[in-house]
């Protein structure tokens, strides 16, 4: 009886606490910018240590991100994207980082139209009046503006890491968690 009595009381406390940390353990919660830059909602990635904050504006469609990468190194890529037609990577309008020859970080958009992309600075499928990296503290985080139509509040996102060589991008892995780094988004409700 007494043992029973005990088991209850733990079990009490264990289930009290997780759902106590189950609320507030998202990490990207206690994220900070120096730039001092807060946003209404984050979310923790499942995979690739990445974190995406954003305020979305319904009334004139711009969502203001921040997408961070952490336990990264001067010498991966990072990028983070939008994808219209699904949680994979054909077809996401990106944004990537990388620290550049000058020891700075620097963000381009790219549109992703294959399997083996360029890389290149492209135009995406909607505006980006905004844009810009840092590189601190073994972090990679990406500052961007986009300008959304209607239909892109509830959407894919797709996230990515890989190695630079001499200044350039090279593909990423295609097994384990960077074939996992796809899922949905929703701007306007937070899931
Ligand atoms: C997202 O931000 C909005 C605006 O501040 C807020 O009302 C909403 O509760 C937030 N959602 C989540 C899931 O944090
Ligand atoms: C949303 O955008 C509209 C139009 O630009 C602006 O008037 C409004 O202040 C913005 N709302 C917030 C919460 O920033
Ligand atoms: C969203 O709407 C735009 C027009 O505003 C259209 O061109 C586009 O195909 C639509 N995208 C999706 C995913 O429905
Ligand atoms: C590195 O990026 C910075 C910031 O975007 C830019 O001003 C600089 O020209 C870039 N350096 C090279 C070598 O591309």
């Amino acid at each position: 009886m007494e043992i029973k009595a005990w088991n209850f009381v733990l079990f009490s406390c264990l289930s009290v606490s997780f759902l106590a940390s189950s609320s507030s353990a998202q990490t990207c919660r206690s994220q900070t910018f120096s730039n001092n830059m807060q946003y209404a909602n984050c979310t923790d990635l499942p995979v690739l240590n990445s974190y995406l904050h954003w305020t979305y504006n319904q009334s004139d469609g711009t969502v203001e991100i921040a997408f961070r990468h952490t336990g990264t190194t001067s010498s991966q890529w990072s990028a983070w994207g939008i994808n219209p037609i699904g949680p994979r990577m054909v077809g996401t309008q990106a944004l990537v980082a990388l620290v550049n020859s000058s020891g700075v970080a620097q963000a381009f958009t790219t549109s992703i139209n294959s399997f083996g992309p360029p890389m290149q600075p492209t135009a995406l499928s909607f505006p980006v009046p905004s844009l810009s990296a840092t590189f601190e503290n073994n972090e990679m985080t990406i500052f961007a503006v986009l300008r959304i139509p209607q239909n892109l509040s509830s959407t894919s996102q797709v996230w990515q890491e890989g190695p630079v060589s001499n200044g350039q991008i090279q593909p990423h892995s295609t097994t384990g968690p960077n074939v996992q780094s796809a899922g949905s988004i929703n701007f306007l409700t937070g899931q």
